[in-house]
């Protein structure tokens, strides 16, 4: 790889297109398929052949199929126009190219329209391993996938409903930092729970453990690791654990939660809702994620 190369490619962190999109406040962005580099190619055929026996071994089947019906090329970073081809007469989704992170009330309010917010650029290649920012990698081959299976995006969109209704359940509070501090705790609540599923989820499929969630399907390293590793603490999927516990981003995830099915998830995110509406997600433990003043701010402006 050399310097230039680097530099004008979308390479993650260091994509110029990238930069220039967020310093013009630029969030729904296109895919300029031209910029990717070779290198940019070569991260994307080297993970793919690093993920791929290992989805064979320890992804679940509706993943699998996705894949397939997705017809992802092993050796080409693919086009956002191409995917969405294949996925919207499926279920409805598309993904949708975004420069960075995405406000938590916009993300939610995105999946419940069916619409992904999907990071274009790749990782490095000295970061093939592991990468705590999303990347087209993560995003398109590690999350997409399961949006091709009806019940999977049925659970996305219900889950995304949820974070309107947080916004405007507190309407009625005139203590703006009592007002504050519940939305504070709903976000926290909806994160930790999409963390724990649709991220770093497993399943117990057919008496076998099993992987779901996108951020061990795009880790080669760390889909052995939550599956095998006998340090990891793995449990059957429990809500009032779930929204109380803090996680961190940087590192492989010390612990996990099981579900018994995509039934039993989509269960889950009713009680979820549930749970929002009774007022039991405005006072979880404090802790990880932390939800910024913006974030708060988004949804106290909706309520309005
Ligand atoms: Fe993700």
């Amino acid at each position: 790889m050399n310097k230039k190369e680097e530099v004008s490619g979308l390479t993650t962190t260091k994509a110029p297109f990238i930069e220039n999109a967020k310093k013009t406040g630029q969030l729904f962005i296109h895919q300029p398929y031209e910029l990717y580099s070779e290198e940019n190619q070569e991260a994307w055929r080297k993970l793919y052949a690093l993920l791929r026996p290992k989805w064979e071994r320890f992804a679940n089947v509706k993943f699998m199929q996705g894949i397939s019906s997705l017809c992802l090329k092993p050796d080409r970073i693919p086009s956002l126009e191409e995917v969405n081809l294949f996925l919207e007469p499926l279920t409805g989704f598309k993904a949708k190219a975004v420069s960075g992170y995405v406000p938590t009330f916009l993300f939610f309010d995105s999946l419940k329209r069916r619409e992904f917010p999907t990071t274009i650029t790749i990782r490095g290649s000295k970061t093939l391993h592991y990468l705590p920012e999303p990347d087209i990698f993560h995003d398109i081959a590690g999350h997409v996938p399961m949006h091709t299976d009806k019940k999977f995006a049925d659970i996305l969109v219900k889950f995304g409903s949820l974070a309107e209704q947080a916004a405007k359940r507190h309407a009625h509070l005139t203590n703006a930092a009592e007002k504050r501090a519940k939305i504070r705790s709903n976000i926290q609540a909806l994160s930790r729970f999409f963390w724990f599923t649709i991220e770093f989820g497993l399943m117990n499929e057919n008496n076998q453990l099993c992987v779901y969630g996108s951020g061990l399907l795009s880790s080669s390293d760390e889909i052995e690791h939550a599956t095998l590793a006998p340090e990891v603490q793995r449990h059957p999927f429990q809500l009032e654990w779930v929204i109380n516990q803090s996680f961190e981003i940087d590192h492989f995830q010390p612990l996990l939660f099981i579900v018994a099915s995509f039934e039993h998830l989509y269960k889950e995110v009713e009680r979820l809702e549930e749970w929002l509406l009774n007022g039991k997600l405005d006072n979880v433990a404090p802790g990880e994620p932390q939800i910024s003043d913006d974030d708060v701010h988004v949804f106290l402006h909706l309520e309005e």
